[in-house]
């Protein structure tokens, strides 16, 4: 069955403050990873499994990611001249044919649960995807594109999901698993952010999901009530939780390896990791042992 899913938000305002002085002018999600926007990789992921719509939940001070993801005459009337095809096409910026493009504002930090309701009348009644582009997962077929093959057969709510270390979990949404299948987990509950000794196992949520759109009606909920939740936030993780006894939620176990680019660490190691994927489709042997003696 193929999933009717064509919309995936980008929430995408924060300031991004573990990347500064880089972060001063340039937002986060713009750093390169080997020769894209962090953003881009997430926006090719979410083409690769069928999107056409990305909505970006940005902030007003975030001009650039914009602009990224639009038509760029001084370049294109330049590269036409000169008759550069192959530069032209990479102003696409990964985008498919037809692709729309919708910012919203996120006027104030409140939490990824408020940042996703900020695109509610973007989403309508359809599923949409989310993805937190600091979650890098790679893998021959994307993350996404994994999630919607398990969606379309399970429809509710959908997260991907892999282990962590037990003194990791206050990072994390950890899932109470009820029971587990082919790499689908059945989810009972899931708790934003617990230190390990409330955590319900150490299966934690990772930034890729597929919602049903009520979940917007459960955030404007939450929202018009003025409840928060884990960090006097708005979580996600909260209006999933509300939603199970109505809709099924299962964490699928992705295939792939997930970097985590929203530290220092992660990035550089993601860095390093897409340029040897890379290297190795060109067939560039040299600097494929060159990375590869880095990761040693
Ligand atoms: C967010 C979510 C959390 C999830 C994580 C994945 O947290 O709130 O449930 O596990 O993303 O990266 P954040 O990293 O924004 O603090």
């Amino acid at each position: 069955m193929r999933s009717n899913l064509t919309t995936a938000i980008f929430p995408v305002a924060g300031l991004g403050t573990r990347f500064l002085p880089a972060t001063k002018a340039v937002p986060k999600e713009m750093l390169p990873v080997v020769d894209k926007p962090l953003l881009q990789w997430a926006v090719e992921e979410a083409a690769e499994a069928g999107c056409t719509r990305f909505v970006f939940v940005t902030s007003r001070d975030k001009a650039a990611i914009g602009k990224h993801f639009s038509p760029a005459p001084q370049y294109e009337d330049t590269l036409k001249a000169r008759g550069k095809t192959n530069e032209l096409a990479l102003l696409k910026a990964g985008l498919p044919d037809g692709a729309e493009i919708i910012e919203v504002y996120q006027d104030e930090p409140l939490g990824l649960g408020h940042a996703i309701w900020c695109a509610k009348e973007a989403v309508g009644a359809a599923p949409f995807a989310v993805i937190l582009p600091d979650d890098m997962v790679l893998h021959t077929t994307g993350c996404l594109a994994q999630m919607v093959d398990a969606h379309a057969r399970l429809g509710g709510n959908l997260v991907a999901v892999e282990n962590v270390p037990a003194d990791q979990t206050h990072r994390y949404g950890v899932v109470d698993p009820a029971s587990e299948a082919e790499g689908l987990v059945a989810i009972q509950g899931l708790v934003e952010k617990p230190e390990p000794a409330q955590a319900p196992s150490t299966l934690a949520v990772i930034g890729r999901y597929i919602f049903d759109a009520e979940i917007m009606q459960t955030l404007s909920r939450t929202i018009a009530a003025g409840e928060s939740g884990a960090g006097g936030e708005i979580q996600i993780t909260d209006a999933m939780s509300q939603l199970i006894t109505q809709l099924p939620l299962h964490g699928l176990r992705f295939q792939g390896t997930r970097f985590d680019c929203g530290n220092q660490d992660g990035f550089l190691q993601a860095n390093v990791a897409y340029a040897l994927a890379q290297a190795r489709k060109n067939g560039d042997t040299s600097l494929q042992s060159k990375l590869r003696h880095l990761l040693d």
